[in-house]
């Protein structure tokens, strides 16, 4: 397999008070250079399980993961990653925050100074540099913490639901900004969510992934046109696919509702 990205027969097996969890079993998927894929399953399907072992966070108990052709055993400095709550330092600005891993990456003030003004336009936060988290909105927090991510430069993006805590209309706006900082960067991405419609506005392909134990389940390519704007969800094109997507992941839904229903009778 030859994607930047690979899960090459992956399964994730943890032991919780006894008794053995399996979250994914025998997983495989590829992700291109470029490329923006959205991971799509019922909760509890194994979606987080995954990007954490891609980040080098959790490793699987079989198979592999690969980045660029290399096994991923440790944290993953080439991966940026983006979770759903914000995960900024309280006790520094915005400008901090941005700066924060080129500073640990040695990185001159100047040429730090330079690399955090130009993600903070890009995530127009511009007049925001000197104020601090608690003074922003959530949705302007996720944008600091996708400035500081992208600042740091790394070679895939993996996030996980990162707008499931804001609201329908600043996820919509974060979800353009998302596009147009795609359009401009190209990085290849794997993003987590478990909205059919955020999957169709962002991704070039959607995997979904099946009920607990994750595996893949339907890949659709998305071809919408691109450059995007959140307003194509008014398009027939959308309405057909989002149909389609749908198909696939009610089956998984319903699945695991009903193992929630006998696992919570069985007491
Ligand atoms: N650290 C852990 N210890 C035990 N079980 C876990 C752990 N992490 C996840 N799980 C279990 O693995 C399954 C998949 O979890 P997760 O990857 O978080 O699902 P998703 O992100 O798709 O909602 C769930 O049943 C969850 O309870
Ligand atoms: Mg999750």
């Amino acid at each position: 397999m030859s994607g930047v990205l690979v899960a090459d027969h992956v399964t994730k097996t943890f032991s919780a008070g006894g008794s053995d969890v399996v979250a994914l079993r025998d997983l495989s998927l590829e992700i291109a250079e470029g490329e923006f894929v959205c991971l799509i399953g019922a909760s509890g399907c194994g979606k987080s399980t995954l990007l954490n072992m891609f980040a080098g966070f959790i490793q699987p108990s079989a198979g592999q993961l690969l980045l660029r052709g290399q096994p991923i055993t440790g944290i993953e400095p080439r991966c940026g990653v983006v979770f759903q709550s914000y995960a900024l330092f309280p006790w520094k600005t915005v400008r901090g925050n941005v700066e924060f891993g080129l500073k640990m990456k040695g990185v001159p003030a100047a040429e730090r100074h330079r690399i955090a003004d130009k993600f903070i336009d890009l995530v127009k936060l511009n007049g925001f540099e000197n104020h601090y988290p608690v003074e922003l909105s959530g949705g302007m927090q996720q944008r600091v913490t996708l400035a500081r991510i992208l600042a740091a430069d790394p070679e895939v993006l993996l996030m996980d639901e990162p707008f499931a805590a804001l609201d329908a209309m600043t996820r919509q706006v974060m979800q353009e900004e998302l596009l147009r900082i795609h359009e401009q960067s190209r990085k290849t991405t794997v993003f987590v969510t478990h909205h059919v419609d955020e999957a169709l506005i962002l991704s070039d392909r959607i995997i979904v992934l099946s009920a607990r134990p994750g595996r893949v389940k339907a890949i659709v390519a998305n071809n919408l046109p691109r450059p995007r704007r959140v307003d194509i969800q008014l398009s027939p094109d959308f309405a057909k696919m989002k149909a389609e997507i749908w198909g696939h992941v009610e089956e998984e839904v319903r699945k695991h509702v009903e193992a929630t229903r006998l696992s919570s009778a069985a007491g």
